[in-house]
């Protein structure tokens, strides 16, 4: 079996796979450890020196690595990886796999991932919060149609992670 874990950059999928993983006796693999394992090289130089559009090849391409593993596993996955290339479909024609969205509200959003932006090559750059927020709030409508399209959608806002955990594992 595999869980996958998606939804917005900041939400705790990384955080609550590890302790999901742990209760489950499962392997976790979070998928942009794997890619920088992969490619010897941190996320944020990947985007600086390749470029964005070979980050989301590689992406694609660890997942399908990852996806195909015979073993148990819980995967993390990145904010953009349901996006692009035929990511969700993989994830949802796969019968091994439970998918969950995780999803918490904007406002907890985006005060936890302003702090958290400088390691993230799509938002370091924003200096003002309420622009942050608004590039946030578009982003997130935008992307949302892939993460409902997760067999579970779980709300994490205002829980903590053992909260989190208890209704995850009740969840799947
Ligand atoms: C991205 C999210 C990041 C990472 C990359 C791009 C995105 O992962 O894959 O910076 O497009 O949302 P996290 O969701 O773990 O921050």
């Amino acid at each position: 079996m595999k869980v996958v874990l998606l939804g917005y950059m900041g939400v705790g999928k990384s955080t609550l796979g590890r302790v999901l993983a742990d209760s489950f006796k499962f392997n976790f693999i979070d998928l942009d450890s794997y890619i920088e394992n992969k490619e010897d090289m941190s996320i944020p130089k990947i985007f600086k020196i390749k470029g964005e559009i070979y980050f989301r090849k590689l992406e694609s391409q660890c997942l399908k690595e990852v996806l195909e593993k015979d073993e148990d596993i819980v995967l993390s996955l990145g904010g953009g990886t349901p996006v692009y290339a035929n990511n969700m479909q993989e994830i949802i024609d796969n019968q091994d796999v439970t998918s969950v969205y995780l999803k918490i509200q904007l406002d907890e959003l985006v005060s936890k991932l302003f702090q958290q932006r400088s390691s993230r090559p799509l938002i370091s750059h924003y200096k003002d919060k309420s622009e942050f927020e608004e590039f946030v709030r578009k982003h997130l409508f935008e992307r949302q149609q892939f993460y409902f399209l997760a067999d579970y959608v779980l709300d994490l806002s205002d829980k903590t992670v053992d909260e989190s955990l208890s209704e995850l594992q009740d969840l799947i």
